[in-house]
């Protein structure tokens, strides 16, 4: 079996202090879910600012190997809404640090994992929604953009990957089309996209910790609340195919 965590929104300041509760409950998973694989759907920092990133490091060390990001708009910089090339840059230094060689862009971000249980595979797909754009107007929006999305529909189907179970994880919200602060541009487009084929999707951005099941042909479309706030984390867990939610309380 494999067992997975969705947590979002760690939003790491570069005080000790500032970040108790988020590495308090990164201990505490890190105990109680020794072998789980971890997600982390975006605003892994709050400013994008090197120190941050430095503290994200230290308290995901014990996880390499077995987490997974993608970022949001605060990791891209500074109050979520000042894209700076700078902070782009630390993302990607923090997925190198990690054990990814992989960096975000136009490209989704694929992981196989298998297990005796799941011969075939579970395929996580990471996607940037993060908007790479100046204008404080953009007001935390977030995008996909048509070459990621393209490139995206070519691994869904992809015929040798057809049987295989597919979790997406993407920092904005998918189907919330009126949002005028922080609402994903092209989510029609992602959506109509994922329809019928992946069965899991994750995002965080809205704090905001939900469940939708068999909406738009999807089993489980789940959104994390920040992790500084939130009692309780979502397990999905895949057996021989099948795929369960199970909520923990973490404090
Ligand atoms: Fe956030
Ligand atoms: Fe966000």
């Amino acid at each position: 079996m494999l067992n997975i965590l969705h947590l979002s929104d760690p939003h790491f300041h570069s005080s000790w202090e500032d970040n108790k509760e988020v590495t308090a409950k990164l201990e505490y998973i890190g105990n109680e879910f020794p072998d789980h694989k971890l997600i982390v759907t975006g605003d892994i920092v709050d400013d994008g600012y090197g120190a941050q990133y430095r503290r994200a490091l230290e308290a995901f060390q014990p996880f390499i190997g077995r987490i997974f990001i993608c970022p949001g708009n605060h990791d891209f910089g500074r109050k979520g809404n000042l894209y700076s090339k700078n902070c782009v840059n630390r993302f990607d230094k923090l997925m190198y640090d990690l054990g990814h060689r992989q960096k975000y862009g136009s490209h989704p971000i694929v992981h196989v994992l298998k297990d005796e249980d799941n011969t075939r595979g579970i395929m996580l797909i990471g996607l940037s929604s993060a908007i790479r754009s100046k204008d404080p107007f953009d007001f935390a929006c977030g995008r996909i953009g048509w070459l990621q999305r393209r490139r995206l529909d070519r691994i869904l189907m992809n015929p040798e990957t057809i049987g295989m179970r597919k979790i997406v994880y993407f920092h904005h919200h998918p189907f919330e089309w009126f949002s005028f602060f922080g609402q994903m541009l092209d989510a029609r487009k992602l959506i109509r996209l994922l329809s019928a084929k992946c069965e899991v999707v994750l995002f965080g951005h809205k704090h905001k910790s939900d469940m939708w099941t068999k909406y738009n042909y999807i089993d489980y479309i789940l959104s994390a609340a920040d992790l500084r706030r939130t009692k309780m984390i979502r397990e999905i867990s895949v057996d021989k195919e099948v795929i369960s939610v199970q909520e923990h309380s973490i404090g």
